[in-house]
């Protein structure tokens, strides 16, 4: 059977999946704002211990494993012959398998090519859940994200070119009070363009990022509904999934482009009206610190 080397992070939506961790850590790293894998010294596990632990996986419950997702932080940045074979083994092993997904930083976007993606793709390997955090360049630079919006963009189109599907989040709070609104409009614009199909909303929370906190003016929580307010009033792609439902978000919302643009930001109208009855709720910083991704 699988052996994590804890803490294992997989997105909410792979809740019924079951986890290989083929990488350790995070090959970036370096993200300020990003706790996950501080812990961990990133390294590559070898082939061999992977087709192992794949080869463990019981026979009674093989028949019963339809999707497979690849830890830690950027699996995709496993070295590509020997990730082909990790997926053969997997569509072996698994008869019923429909899809595996993976963690994609831009770092390891940058390891393969466009035709290596597509074999990839070809090999099931069908969701890249792909952390922008902000489409605004400052705001990427004080994050120490590593890559610009632009290349980032271009990194994204290649996946989404080779036929994978791309879930993509943004974190509301990062920029602060300063930028709160350039990061809103900039996010939104990067999603308007590279129109990926699921789009995340998170809201900034403090684990192993002390430093980073300290350094942030932290928006209050009217900030942040405006900040999200702003963001859907400039995004319009042409067809993405909006989920804002991780627990570290105050006001949950869930749409679909283009259908649901006007009715998204009359939610977020109707809970400021809502919130603004509390007295001084809107006026405080939100405080969750996270012990869950
Ligand atoms: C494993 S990463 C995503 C994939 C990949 N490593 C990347 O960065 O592209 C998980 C995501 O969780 C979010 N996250 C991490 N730390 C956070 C924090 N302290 N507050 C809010 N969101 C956070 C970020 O959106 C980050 O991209
Ligand atoms: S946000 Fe992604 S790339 Fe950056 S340190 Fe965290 S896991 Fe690594």
């Amino acid at each position: 059977m699988p052996h994590y080397v804890e803490p294992l992070f997989r997105p909410p939506s792979e809740a019924r999946s079951l986890i290989f961790q083929i990488t350790i850590g995070c090959s970036q790293n370096q993200c300020r704002f990003c706790g996950m894998y501080k812990g961990k010294s990133f390294h590559i596990r070898p082939l061999q211990e992977i087709l192992a632990e794949i080869d463990e996986i019981p026979a009674g419950y093989r028949p019963r494993i339809d999707r497979v997702f690849l830890a830690d932080g950027d699996a995709l940045v496993y070295p590509f012959d020997d990730l082909c074979t990790i997926l053969d083994a997997l569509t072996t092993t698994f008869p019923g398998l429909t899809r595996v997904s993976s963690y994609a930083s831009p770092n390891s976007l940058t390891t393969k090519s466009a035709e290596q993606l597509v074999l990839l793709r070809a090999k099931r390997l069908k969701i890249l859940y792909f952390g922008l955090e902000s489409g605004d360049d400052a705001t990427l630079l004080a994050i120490n994200k590593g890559f610009d919006s632009g290349r980032m963009a271009e990194l994204a189109l290649k996946a989404r070119e080779a036929g994978m599907k791309l879930s993509v989040t943004a974190i509301l709070g990062l920029a602060g009070r300063g930028r709160s609104l350039q990061h809103a409009r900039a996010t939104a614009e990067w999603i308007n363009r590279v129109n990926p199909e699921y789009f995340s909303l998170l809201t900034m929370f403090q684990r192993h990022n002390d430093d980073f906190i300290r350094t942030l003016q932290q928006c209050t929580r009217r900030e942040l509904m405006l900040e999200v307010r702003e963001m859907l009033c400039h995004l319009h792609p042409a067809k993405t999934i909006l989920r804002s439902n991780h627990v570290s978000n105050f006001l949950d919302l869930a749409g679909s482009y283009p259908k649901d643009r006007e009715r998204l930001i009359a939610d977020v109208d109707l809970a400021l009206k809502h919130a603004g009855l509390r007295e001084g709720f809107l006026d405080e910083v939100p405080s969750y610190q996270g012990e869950y991704y």
